[in-house]
């Protein structure tokens, strides 16, 4: 079934000049830009955002870290957008990720892994409309 994910382009990879190139590679893999944009969160917005995260010890470091520069937010649509997306990523810690995933070629930490992948439908959902509004979907 065709669905959606969201993904950002976070701060570090952003900072670097990865974009573009982050960007062809989703495009490539099949995926289509339903949004897409170029925004800064502060730490208040980065913590609303990250809010099924706040009991964590990593909490605030990524609440600083999101907020650090600009971002790119994408929402994506394919069929089986979020399994599909969390595989061409790869994992969240880099030094686990596949060759040829996103990560793999740039991401630095744990925590600066240079872009975001829904976990789910649902989240997909909650987390693309908290950066836009359904006239900018389409
Ligand atoms: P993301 O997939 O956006 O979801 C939560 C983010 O927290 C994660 O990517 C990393 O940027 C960051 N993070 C930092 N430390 C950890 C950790 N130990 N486990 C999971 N995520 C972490």
């Amino acid at each position: 079934p065709t669905n959606k994910t969201f993904t950002m382009i976070k701060p570090d990879a952003v900072r670097d000049g990865h974009s573009g190139s982050i960007i062809k590679m989703i495009e490539a893999a099949g995926f289509r830009v339903v949004a897409m944009k170029k925004t800064q969160l502060t730490p208040e917005l980065a913590g609303k955002f990250y809010e099924v995260h706040k009991e964590r010890p990593f909490y605030n470091d990524l609440c600083k870290y999101m907020s650090s520069g600009p971002i790119v937010p994408i929402i994506l649509e394919k069929e089986n957008a979020v399994t599909d997306f969390r595989t061409l990523i790869g994992a969240t810690n880099p030094a686990n990720a596949e060759e040829g995933t996103i990560r793999k070629l740039y991401a630095k930490s744990m925590e600066a892994n240079a872009i975001h992948g829904s976990d789910s439908d649902e989240n997909a959902e909650i987390e693309g409309n908290f950066f836009f509004a359904h006239i900018e979907q389409f």
